[in-house]
């Protein structure tokens, strides 16, 4: 009895943190609906053969243009060395390709909207 009052109140109390944190952190179910804008040219899952774009497993924390068989473009592989894909990061490529780097061969006018681009991240960070 006692216990499970006890529990009762833990989850109470941890539902709306958890809740919170998932805010903070995006929702990576509503990030996977705004990554159908990139399966034109990407893939995502494990072993995924790569497209117009390289595939996207384990971008997280991955440096740039680093998927042996993919024909970067020449900016991209000059960047490459001195990048890596961070939130910071792939929030600024995602926003605006052409601005993180220029010339590269990223046909995506980029996402605007904040709050998707927090979902997307936190998806995009789950696949690995
Ligand atoms: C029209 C095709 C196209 C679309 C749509 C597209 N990409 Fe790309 N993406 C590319 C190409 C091509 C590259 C390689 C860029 C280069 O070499 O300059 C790339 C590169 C990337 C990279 C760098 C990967 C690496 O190995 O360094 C990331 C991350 C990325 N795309 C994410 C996305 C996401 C997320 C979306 C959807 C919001 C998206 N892309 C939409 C074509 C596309």
């Amino acid at each position: 009895m006692r216990l499970a009052s006890l529990l009762g109140a833990a989850l109470l109390f941890t539902a709306p943190a958890l809740a919170f944190a998932q805010d903070a952190a995006g929702n990576a179910e509503a990030g996977q609906r705004v990554f159908n804008q990139c399966r034109a040219c990407h893939t995502i899952n494990q072993g995924g053969r790569n497209g117009v774009g390289p595939n996207l497993w384990g971008v997280w924390e991955r440096q740039a243009g680093s998927i042996e068989g993919f024909r970067y473009s020449a900016p991209m592989r000059e960047r490459a060395a001195s990048l890596k894909w961070d939130e910071a990061t792939l929030r600024a490529y995602l926003t605006d390709p052409k601005a993180v780097v220029p010339g590269g061969s990223m046909a995506f006018p980029g996402i605007r909207n904040p709050e998707q681009l927090t979902d997307l991240i936190a998806y995009l960070r789950a696949q690995r």
